[in-house]
């Protein structure tokens, strides 16, 4: 179907450098001050490029890169490139989760292209929380805009073993505290783990979120499968460059595509590929921005009627370079296509559906067919019980399968310095069926509910050959993680949800068939203990840390700030 065309002076930029006016004057001298001549920009769509690079994220060191080739095919099309730096949200650096600040890239981008002359924009992202920050900001803006994923990094490699960014990391480091692997081939595994830019090349929060969007239609068709080192992937930047000077004179705009419909394809994506609890929140979060309805509920329903079929770590045996061999996300869309709204609308243009025709899978070891499932469902459970009246998740696809439905006595750490403290105290009273809880992890406690949902399995466990046991908290778990973990309890603990009241102990039930999370111990007892509980003060007196605490929701409704969610109409600027 093809849509009207703006005209030159419908784009938003002529109010900047079409009009005989003072403001206008202004704009038009800057830019040739910069070195552009009026027929650089006279009547062309200006295309922001939204570059997370910097040198605190080693995932987007290829960044500079891809920005001067996305600036090629934006000239060749005839549209006007400008980039503009943000946040970078560096997962690997910064303290105490790249989460507390995800909200803060997303008001940034939506601000950067609501104040700036754009007239569509490009999302460079990758690493984490940088996919849902930049689309949330996008949507809120809804500007025409395309996703250029960074792409997955290459296989590790340690004398000859493929190693897994993360995945492989905690597998080894339960060793190392095992004493069953010696400092120097931990050191050389640090050399090998992680070989060139690009993102974890598991499938962790990075791949989940790049395939989710790519789903949802925001990249194009299969782009998020690219390895980063891949020429294809320069090429994909460009070709990004030249499609979205198209969607700007087609109006084709976020809200366009991020449809009820097309979240649950991302959904539905995100679970066939075993993909990170993360997405959970971010999807949530993201779908809040495009007025669209997703909750808990709707994505374990998704989950449960979607086949298991991406054989990628941390949930299966391969990594993101052989799903791209194999035929990438195009070809294990194309194998769910019953399960999939194939008339969403993508940004190139066309159907999703149509986006799928001849694509083929090559390998049937990496994406299964749906005759020989890696499981009849989705990769995440969505939980509910006196614990977690809100909801909790699991992974269960990365957890041992004779945990999914256990019963042991809770050993409960009051926060992460106390776990760090005590977790491998000999005389910890801890057994393989004793369930871990870590509280104050969540959203306010942290705050910025961290990566810390693995806990870790006490060293004098470990020595009796103990891999995994039932965890439950508030926080989040990286991607690349694995385990029986409860994540996301909602109401987390710091604010007063029933996780706050747990003691050492208390026994609790996990069921993942019946998708139940249960403390038994009786309701007068709880009641009990809610009473004599003493709220603490939040950490911070000013910043952005006050406001993050004063506005950020609970897990279930996606972490966002409440005054960001929905799609009222902000005013454009110096619209007279
Ligand atoms: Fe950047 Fe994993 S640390 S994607």
């Amino acid at each position: 179907m093809s849509r009207p065309r703006l005209q030159p002076t419908d784009l938003r930029s002529h109010r900047w450098f079409g009009k005989d006016d003072l403001r206008s004057f202004g704009h038009r001298s800057r830019a040739k001050q910069a070195g552009f001549s009026a027929d650089d920009i006279a009547g062309k769509p200006v295309i922001a490029i939204l570059n997370t690079w910097s040198d605190a994220n080693p995932c987007h060191a290829h960044f500079r890169n891809r920005a001067e080739e996305i600036k090629r095919g934006v000239w060749q099309a005839g549209g006007f490139p400008m980039e503009i730096p943000v946040l970078t949200l560096g997962e690997t650096l910064m303290k105490p989760s790249t989460m507390l600040y995800r909200n803060l890239l997303a008001m940034e981008a939506e601000e950067a292209l609501r104040s700036y002359p754009a007239d569509g924009a490009i999302l460079m992202a990758g690493c984490d929380k940088t996919v849902p920050a930049l689309v949330m900001g996008a949507t809120s803006a809804n500007l025409p805009a395309l996703l250029v994923p960074a792409g997955p990094m290459l296989r590790g490699n340690w004398r000859g073993q493929i190693l897994g960014s993360g995945t492989d990391v905690w597998k080894y480091w339960a060793e190392r505290r095992a004493g069953t692997l010696d400092e120097c081939s931990w050191r050389e595994m640090e050399d090998g783990i992680a070989r060139s830019f690009g993102t974890c090349m598991t499938m962790g929060t990075a791949s989940t979120m790049a395939a989710a969007v790519d789903a949802l239609g925001l990249t194009l068709p299969g782009a998020s499968s690219i390895p980063a080192a891949d020429s294809s992937h320069s090429r994909m930047a460009s070709a990004s460059g030249r499609r979205i000077v198209e969607m700007v004179w087609e109006d084709l705009k976020p809200r366009d595509i991020l449809t009820t419909e097309a979240f649950e394809n991302a959904v539905t994506a995100a679970m066939a590929l075993g993909g990170s609890t993360n997405a959970i929140i971010h999807l949530i979060a993201m779908a809040g921005r495009a007025g669209a309805s997703l909750d808990l509920d709707r994505f374990d329903a998704l989950s449960r009627r979607t086949p298991f079929l991406a054989n990628i770590r941390p949930s299966g045996q391969f990594l993101m370079e052989d799903f791209y061999y194999a035929g990438g996300l195009r070809g294990l869309l194309d194998r769910l296509r019953d399960c999939l709204h194939t008339d969403c609308m993508t940004v190139n243009g066309q159907t999703l559906g149509r986006n799928l025709e001849e694509a083929v899978v090559c390998n049937d070891e990496v994406i299964a067919t749906r005759e020989r499932p890696l499981g009849p469902e989705g990769g995440v459970a969505v939980l509910r019980g006196n614990l977690a009246p809100n909801g909790a998740v699991i992974k269960h696809t990365a957890a041992e399968r004779r945990l999914l439905q256990h019963a042991g006595p809770a050993v409960v750490f009051r926060n992460y310095n106390d776990l760090e403290a005590r977790i491998d105290d000999p005389l910890l009273p801890v057994t393989a069926d004793s369930v871990l809880v870590l509280q104050d992890a969540g959203p306010l406690g942290a705050p910025g509910m961290p990566e810390w949902g693995m806990l870790p399995i006490p060293k004098k466990l470990l020595a009796e050959g103990v891999r995994d046991m039932v965890r439950i908290s508030d926080a989040r778990m990286s991607g690349t993680s694995y385990g029986t973990c409860v994540l996301h309890v909602a109401p987390e603990s710091f604010v007063g949800g029933p996780l706050a009241f747990v003691r050492d102990g208390d026994i609790i039930e996990l069921n993942v068939a019946e998708r139940r999370l249960t403390l038994r111990v009786a309701d007068e007892e709880l009641a009990h203990r809610r009473a004599q509980w003493v709220p603490r003060d939040v950490q911070y007196p000013r910043g952005f840390g006050r406001m993050y605490a004063q506005h950020v929701t609970q897990a279930d409704r996606g972490c966002d700030f409440d005054f960001l969610e929905g799609t009222a109409p902000i005013p454009e600027p110096e619209i007279h």
